[in-house]
Order: structure tokens, then C-alpha cells, then sequence
């Protein structure tokens, strides 16, 4: 504990030494006030490191803007999951060769799960010259140290050291929205599913204490904010390793206490860690979400035996029944990969047999990308991307028919939904408690507040009536 404190404290006064040397030396180098940029790629875990970033680069002296071509400082906030998004992300790093010719003292840097990985980080430093600064997921906390340096003359940083493993509190944050933040429970993950590049390039899993967790809520709750989205790679295994005694049923339950009309919803849950208890949690606490989005990734017990995901079909559909029978109009959703290595067509049908008996309200689906150092990469693969391919359509379809009918049975009922987003064509929508999302007309001043809409039709989505306001 008493390292442990001394270690944040030393971290936190570099960091602020930096972040006064950086704001000191800006004005000589930009002659107006420097404008930096931050693209993100992948799940929420890094739409969350990007606002920590962002905090960071205002404290610095930044402007934040959305155009790269405009900024002084651009950086890649990357994903490793699948490899099309990393295809995307060295397309997006090549623009910035002509760009920073264009321009005096650009900066460009690449980070998160990518740069994480030393097979990339290599690649960069010798076929992408213009990058001048590359940092790992453990490392946020250095980026002024990095920029100042690089500012004042020093040769191109690649720093992918994990050897810290504690958690840094209390760094600035920018957050992109005024109604919905994400909160970051906990950080990494333990479970190695054969597929996964996660473990390797965020970590062990590690939890932040809740008392850390409960001031950030209570400071989002009296910033207006009236959805709270829970992070982490496996929420549901929150609290490992913490010396309170906590586990994410406990910390819901804390949250729920906490004063204020708002939302709380979690994600990312990993059904072998999905207790009762944890339903009974979420059947119980008026402000969690009643949606449960519980990838199950396969149906097949073989594969999800390959996958290393301990558990089976029928331990699955025993949970999502559990949840029925307990959580009132509960929702699900569910991310599901399809051609895992030497998956037949029989294994396929097994997936669309927990699809059609689980009713999800949609799926987040994935053709198997094979990623490099996992186990599942070096498995014979004989099926075809082609045929794959046809899997994946089939799924989607199939899918789609449940989605509709379900959408379908849902109109002439009326839900209380919390507005949350307003289109370019000015319509409103917002989500039931249940995660189901309406549109319907209203004007920009009810953002952010409760009303009572009837659905009235299913087009392709789901469009309602105000019936009353709260
Ligand atoms: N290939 C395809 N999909 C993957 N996912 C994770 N790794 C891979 C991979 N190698 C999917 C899983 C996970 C989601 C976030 O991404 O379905 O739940
Ligand atoms: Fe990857 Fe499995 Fe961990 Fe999810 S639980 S992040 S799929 S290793």
C-alpha cells in the first residue's frame, strides 16, 4: 500500500513536471495555439484511453480537433483484434508522410494494442520513418514526457515497456459526450481465449479500487451525465486481486445506491463468470440496465471447447433462461466469430440453434482473424474465406428475421426512454431501460431527460410518439 503511493505520487509530479515544461515551450515552437488529434480504433476500452488522452493534451496546451490535416500533433489510438482494422490504421499512418511535410513541427504518434505488439512496433520504426513517437497500453501516463522530449530534440521514441502494472488514477479527462461516459472498471484480461490478441497486448487483468470508481460515478452524475457505462475486458470478474471485499454484484449494488435519476450499464461479460448473483444484481438494481450482452462466440461445444472458453452450449442457455425467468423484459445481445479454425458447417449450425432459441436483440459478428502469437493462428484452417463468407450471410439473415419479428411485436407498446441523441435531421432517439433503441420527433432541448414514447412502426428501425414527459 505504502509503495503503492508513493510510486502514484512520484508518477503524478513527473507528469505535471512535464505537462508545465510542455506548456512552456509551445508558444515558441507554434506560432498559434497548437491543435492535436486523436483517431481511435476498436472497442470502448480505447474510445476511454482516448478521452484520458485528450484530458492530457488539453492540460498540455492542446486544442482538440476532429480534422488531421489541420493538426500538430496526430495520433493513433489502434486496435489488434481483427486484422482489417489494422490494414486501416497503416493506410491512415502513410496520409501523414506528405502532411508533415507540409507542416513545421508536426508531431505523429501511434499507440494502443497495435503498437503494443513488438512485431509492430518494429515494423513502424523501420518502414514508417515519419512516425515520431510509438507507445503501449501501460503507458498513457508518459505522453508528455514523450512529446517534450521529442519537442526538444530527442530521436524518435518507441517505448512498449509493460513492466508497470498498477493502475494510475487521477489523470485529466476530456470526455466526448455531456449524457453518456464510459467508466473503466478494470483493465486486461486473464482468460486466453485461443482466438484473442487481448491478454497479450492489454495485460493481466487488473481492477481499480471502488472507492476510485465511486467518486469518478458521483463526479459524472453531478456533471449531468444520465448513462454510466461500466468498463472492462471481463467486468464480471471485477475485484480480482483487490484486498475489499468486492465483486461487480457488490459494486453495482454500490453504484445503484448512489443519488440521481441516470442509467447504469456494463459491457464486456464473460458468461463463465456470469453468476446468478450477478442477475439477480441486475434484476434487482432500478437503475442497471435490464440488457445483458453476453458474447457466447460459438455454439458449438467443440469449438467453444477450442476457443478455451469453459463453457458449454447448455451452461449458456441455462444463464440467458435464468435471466428470463429473473430479469423483466430483459434484452440480450451477443458477439459471435464464425470460421474459428476447423469449424465445419454442422459446428456453424449449432450457433444458429442458440440464435434462434435465445432471441437476441442484435449480434455483433466476426469472421475469424487469425492473430498473430495466439494459439489459435498455428490450428489447421482448411475452410475457404469464401466459404466463410457464406456462413457470415447466412447468419445475418438469420438474424435479421428474428430481429424483425421481435422489433415487429414490439409496437403499440410504450416504454420510458431517455433521450439521448439527436439525428442531423433533427430527430430524436434514445433507449428503453431494456437497451432497445426508438426514434421519434422532439426537439434537442429534452436531451439528456425521461419521456414516455409509444412505438408506432418497424421500418429498418424501430420509430415512436412522445406520450409524456417526465
Ligand atoms: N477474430 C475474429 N473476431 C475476434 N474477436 C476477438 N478476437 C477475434 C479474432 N481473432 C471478437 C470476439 C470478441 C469481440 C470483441 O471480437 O467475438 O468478443
Ligand atoms: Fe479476448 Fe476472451 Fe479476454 Fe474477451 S475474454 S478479451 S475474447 S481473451
Amino acid at each position: 500500500m505504502q509503495n503503492l503511493n508513493s510510486l502514484q505520487i512520484e508518477l503524478m509530479s513527473s507528469l505535471s513536471g512535464y505537462i508545465i515544461r510542455i506548456r512552456e515551450i509551445l508558444p515558441s515552437i507554434y506560432p498559434h495555439k497548437p491543435l492535436a488529434c486523436v483517431n481511435t480504433y476498436g472497442c470502448q476500452q480505447n474510445v476511454s484511453d482516448s478521452e484520458r488522452i485528450k484530458g492530457l493534451l488539453c492540460e498540455m496546451g492542446y486544442d482538440i480537433t476532429e480534422d488531421d490535416t489541420k493538426a500538430d500533433f496526430v495520433l493513433f489510438n489502434t486496435c489488434a483484434v481483427r486484422g482489417h482494422a489494422e490494414e486501416r490504421v497503416f493506410g491512415n499512418i502513410g496520409r501523414m508522410k506528405q502532411l508533415k511535410k507540409e507542416k513545421n513541427n508536426m508531431l505523429v504518434a501511434v499507440c494502443g494494442c497495435m503498437a503494443q505488439q513488438q512485431i509492430i512496433c518494429d515494423k513502424v520504426k523501420k518502414s514508417y520513418p515519419y512516425v515520431d513517437i510509438l507507445f503501449g497500453t501501460k503507458n498513457i501516463h508518459k505522453l508528455p514526457e514523450y512529446i517534450y522530449k521529442r519537442l526538444t530534440g530527442s530521436p524518435r521514441i518507441f517505448d512498449i515497456s509493460d513492466e508497470l502494472s498498477d493502475i494510475i488514477e487521477g489523470l485529466p479527462i476530456r470526455r466526448d459526450g455531456k449524457l453518456k461516459g464510459w467508466l473503466p472498471i478494470m483493465y486486461g484480461c486473464d482468460n486466453f481465449c485461443t482466438y484473442c490478441i487481448v491478454p497479450y497486448v492489454r495485460g493481466r487483468e487488473r481492477s481499480r479500487k471502488s472507492e476510485d470508481i465511486i467518486a469518478e460515478a458521483k463526479q459524472m452524475i453531478k456533471d449531468g451525465f444520465k448513462e454510466i457505462m461500466l468498463l472492462g475486458q471481463n467486468v464480471n470478474s471485477y475485484g480480482k486481486g483487490l484486498e475489499e471485499d468486492i465483486n461487480f454484484s457488490k459494486l453495482l449494488r454500490k453504484i445503484n445506491a448512489l443519488e440521481g435519476d441516470f442509467r447504469i450499464r456494463f459491457m464486456t461479460s464473460h458468461p463463465k463468470d456470469c453468476t446468478k448473483e450477478l442477475i439477480d444484481t441486475v434484476a434487482e438494481c432500478e437503475k442497471v440496465e435490464k440488457h445483458l450482452h453476453l458474447p457466447f462466440q460459438s455454439g458449438s461445444d467443440n469449438i467453444l471447447h477450442r476457443m478455451n472458453r469453459r463453457y458449454d452450449s447448455k451452461a449458456y442457455l441455462e444463464l440467458i433462461n435464468y435471466a428470463k425467468e429473473r430479469i423483466e423484459g430483459v434484452t440480450f445481445t451477443s458477439d459471435i466469430i464464425v470460421g474459428f479454425p476447423g469449424e465445419t458447417y454442422d459446428d456453424f449450425k449449432e450457433t444458429l440453434k442458440v440464435v434462434s432459441e435465445v432471441e437476441f436483440l442484435s449480434l455483433f459478428t466476426f469472421i475469424y482473424s487469425a492473430r498473430h502469437g495466439t494459439p489459435a493462428a498455428s490450428m489447421p484452417d482448411p475452410v475457404s474465406r469464401e466459404e466463410k463468407g457464406k456462413w457470415f450471410s447466412e447468419l445475418l439473415k438469420f438474424q435479421e428475421e428474428i430481429s424483425k419479428r421481435n422489433y415487429n411485436a414490439l409496437v403499440g407498446q410504450s416504454f420510458r426512454v431517455l433521450c439521448d441523441s439527436i439525428s442531423a435531421e433533427g430527430k430524436l432517439s434514445g433507449k428503453t431501460l431494456s437497451a432497445i433503441e426508438i426514434e421519434f420527433e422532439g426537439d434537442a432541448s429534452l436531451l439528456g431527460s425521461f419521456v414516455e414514447v409509444r412505438i408506432d412502426k418497424f421500418t429498418n428501425k424501430l420509430e415512436g410518439t412522445i406520450i409524456s414527459k417526465e
